[in-house]
């Protein structure tokens, strides 16, 4: 994964508009006197939110302020999570490819060269008309159906370089497919239908074994 660094053309300031402020003063109240720093994380969300999708410098030093929290504890909480964008962002759609182990194995890889090819060869890099832009972040918890990537708020699943194409060629369209698996998977159940729970009347016999206590060494069924 690429080096986490603020970006460095940062607009001078930074200030919630009228409504996210009255948003993150009530959203700060909730926390008891004194745990205030809790609502970093939110805070840092709506403001990413209200910056087009990014997080520049000025808005962590606000938030900090805000909360009363030294900047480099809020500094270190925006480059860790990679949920916080350090830089400009595609408009359009930002792709978080997950390339940790199940996905690799899975084929992050060959999706990534489609990001390389169809946006650009480096991360975090926006095309020429500043729509898309990619990078490869760390897992994103939807290892059962990977490899995957996430788009914003919303995760695509079970991705082949082709469903990529499509996705992609979906987005620019501005007609995004439905997030979620890509191939018609219910959740994270087998790709090729429930197997496991076939023999129902196994399932049953573990399910008593359990109620009565019967689990444990010796027990067979
Ligand atoms: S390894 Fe990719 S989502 Fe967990």
């Amino acid at each position: 994964m690429a080096v986490r660094r603020l970006d460095p053309v940062q607009p001078a300031s930074f200030e919630f508009n009228k409504e996210n402020l009255a948003w993150a003063k009530e959203t700060i109240s909730k926390y008891p006197e004194g745990k205030q720093a809790s609502a970093v994380i939110p805070l840092l969300w709506r403001a990413q939110e209200q910056h087009e999708n990014w997080l520049p410098e000025p808005a962590i030093r606000y938030v900090a302020e805000m909360l009363g929290m030294a900047y480099i504890r809020v500094y270190e909480v925006a480059t860790f999570y990679t949920m916080f964008h350090l830089s400009p962002v595609g408009t359009t759609a930002h792709l978080q490819v997950c390339g940790t182990t199940p996905c690799m194995l899975r084929g992050a890889e060959a999706l990534m060269e489609v990001c390389k090819q169809r946006i650009s060869p480096t991360q975090n890099t926006l095309t020429a008309d500043g729509r898309f832009s990619w990078e490869e972040v760390e897992c994103l918890g939807s290892c059962a159906n990977a490899p995957m990537l996430q788009i914003f708020k919303d995760t695509y699943e079970d991705l082949t370089p082709e469903l990529l194409e499509h996705l992609l060629d979906s987005f620019a369209a501005g007609n995004p497919p439905k997030p979620g698996s890509q191939i018609g998977r219910t959740a994270s159940c087998p790709a090729g239908g429930p197997t496991t729970l076939k023999d129902v009347a196994h399932v049953m016999t573990q399910r008593r074994n359990v109620s009565d206590g019967n689990i444990g060494e010796g027990t067979k069924n």
